[in-house]
């Protein structure tokens, strides 16, 4: 029987089920939104170079939102750097497998995966800001 996470370290996988769920049963019409939404906040970015763009994206799951967002950067940017941060390997590995089923497509991105939680990366040294080429 289905047990209901409230401490979600603790139930890392079991979270992510029930996300899809959640899903599966009718979330998933909020990509409609992501797609166009993507585009447009893409199309409002104004940083120094048209050349590359740095991504940082928190908790990705699976990448079923991050496609839309980086579809909308690959219009905009020569070269992407994509540093993926979810601490459950799960859905991280779906994400690879998006990525190898876009490989074509999306070979101007370059992917860094991080299996563990903001905290951690950020304890690690990893950077949250001065993504931007300007701040460096
Ligand atoms: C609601 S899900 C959203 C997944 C995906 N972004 C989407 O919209 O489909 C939240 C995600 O955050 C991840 N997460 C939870 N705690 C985290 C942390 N401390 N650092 C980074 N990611 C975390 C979870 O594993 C999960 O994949």
């Amino acid at each position: 029987m289905a047990t209901t996470s409230d401490y979600f370290p603790d139930y890392p996988d079991e979270y992510h089920q029930s996300f899809q769920t959640i899903m599966n049963y009718g979330l998933r019409f909020r990509e409609l939104r992501y797609k166009e939404d993507s585009k447009k906040i893409v199309a409002k970015l104004q940083l120094k170079s048209y050349n590359e763009v740095h991504v940082l994206s928190i908790g990705s799951g699976n990448g079923s939102v991050d496609l839309h967002f980086i579809n909308a950067l690959m219009d905009k940017y020569i070269t992407i750097h994509y540093t993926v941060i979810e601490p459950v390997s799960g859905p991280l590995d779906e994400f690879k497998r998006l990525i190898e089923s876009r490989e074509d497509k999306w070979n101007r991105v370059n992917f860094s995966f991080h299996v563990q939680g903001i905290t951690e990366y950020l304890k690690e040294g990893g950077t949250a800001d001065k993504c931007d080429p300007r701040e460096k």
